[in-house]
């Protein structure tokens, strides 16, 4: 019998730990695998909502996120504390996730020591260095160290094989975004009271319309926050819709949001959700509006219209079906296409079809199974 397979996965942030939970789950069920995880705690609150919903306790914790941190302090901290658990680990392969930067410089950090990389959700790309920014260039340096690429679509394939990497090393697998919002959905049906936090929100609103937003990314601080936060302001002068916003914890974010948005009565400005609860956000909305790349992939799963306030996007493919539209984030356009949506039944409709893309919830299996041969 052969020895099993010391895996070890990395992550940091929120979005990551919700699309790597399934493959830690996967690994550590199957005796293929020694599963050992690290964190570096890029996210604090955010990512340890993620860890204790799906009963993750990590092997190392870098604890390293500094209030407002920059992504120079922050990548050189995560290059060398990821290089020092690796030194104790020695895993056969090391497992990252998306375009983060502890994703980065935990593929970097393994390359430096010649451990194969494994790259979940590979393939991105929107073909513009700065947006999204950093992330662009974040995935396309891990896929040019990884030896396995994980591509979420063929979409995704084929951008890798344009770039002339190995047909061989690279894998249509599905996104385990889809895994985790199954796990998630049975977890809420088998556990009552589990995403109750919204309750008192509903209540308020009821008969309204209720639109949820989210809103974080760094090429958006500035004016794009700005814009943003203007078209929620107008949206919110209609009286038939109500806007649920939980708020990045990203101080950037907080500042412009809470200023511009804070005490208006449509407008509930609240705590980032745990998963299940945000998942009930997006159940009971009528719309998303997002610059979020997780929720570009989770609205149309669960057939709700989403409204991406990003100018380009590495995920064509909600676009592609109808499901997802580009409004970049200048308020007049955001507040018209919203306003098209909510006052017109038939492009509503046309939009809000589950639509999956994305996998069909045995990304984690098949993972794990190219991990295992
Ligand atoms: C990071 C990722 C981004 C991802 C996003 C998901 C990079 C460069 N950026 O962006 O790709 O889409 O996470 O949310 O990797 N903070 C807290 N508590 C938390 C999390 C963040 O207080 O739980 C605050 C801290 O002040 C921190 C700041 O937010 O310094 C920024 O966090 P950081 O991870 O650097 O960037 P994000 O904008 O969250
Ligand atoms: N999410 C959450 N609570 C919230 C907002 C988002 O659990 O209050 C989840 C969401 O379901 C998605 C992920 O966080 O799976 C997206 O994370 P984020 O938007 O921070 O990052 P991105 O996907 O843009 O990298």
């Amino acid at each position: 019998m052969t020895a099993p397979r010391k895996i070890l996965t990395v992550f940091g942030t929120r979005p990551e730990a919700i699309k790597m939970f399934p493959l830690v789950h996967a690994l550590q069920a199957d005796n293929r695998f020694v599963s050992r995880v690290c964190v570096s705690g890029q996210h604090r609150g955010m990512l340890d909502q993620v860890l204790e919903i799906a009963e993750i306790a990590p092997h190392h914790d870098l604890d390293l996120m500094q209030p407002d941190q920059t992504l120079d302090a922050l990548t050189a901290n995560l290059l060398t504390g990821i290089g020092q658990v690796l030194d104790i680990e020695r895993p056969d392969w090391v497992v990252v996730q998306g375009d983060t930067a502890t994703a980065m410089a935990g593929a970097l950090a393994a390359y430096y020591r010649k451990i194969p990389v494994a790259h979940v959700e590979a393939g991105l790309r929107s073909g513009n260095i700065y947006h999204p920014w950093p992330e662009e260039v974040n995935r396309k340096i891990i896929g040019s160290m990884a030896a396995l690429h994980f591509a979420p679509t063929q979409t995704a394939a084929e951008a890798l094989l344009r770039e002339n990497v190995d047909p061989a090393a690279v894998h249509v697998t599905g996104n385990t975004v889809i895994d985790a919002l199954h796990w998630i959905t049975q977890k809420i049906d088998a556990q009552s009271g589990l995403a109750d936090a919204l309750a008192p929100l509903e209540a308020r609103f009821a008969g309204k319309r209720i639109i949820g937003v989210t809103s974080h990314r760094r090429e958006n601080f500035g004016g794009g926050m700005e814009g943003i936060a203007d078209a929620i302001r107008r949206l919110a002068e209609r009286g038939d819709v109500a806007l649920i916003f939980p708020v990045h914890l990203n101080p950037n974010v907080r500042k412009v949001m809470h200023s511009a948005l804070g005490g208006l009565d449509n407008v509930a400005l609240i705590e980032p959700l745990d998963y299940p609860n945000f998942a009930r956000l997006i159940d009971i909305s009528t719309l998303m509006l997002t610059d979020s790349g997780g929720v570009q992939e989770e609205a149309p799963a669960l057939g709700k219209p989403v409204l991406v306030m990003r100018e380009t996007t590495e995920r064509p493919e909600g676009i592609a079906a109808g499901t997802a539209r580009l409004v970049g984030t200048d308020a007049d356009v955001i507040v018209a296409e919203a306003c098209h949506l909510l006052d017109h039944p038939a492009a509503y409709d046309a939009m809000a079809r589950a639509h999956n893309p994305f996998g069909d919830g045995q990304s984690a299996a098949r993972i794990a199974e190219q991990l295992a041969s």
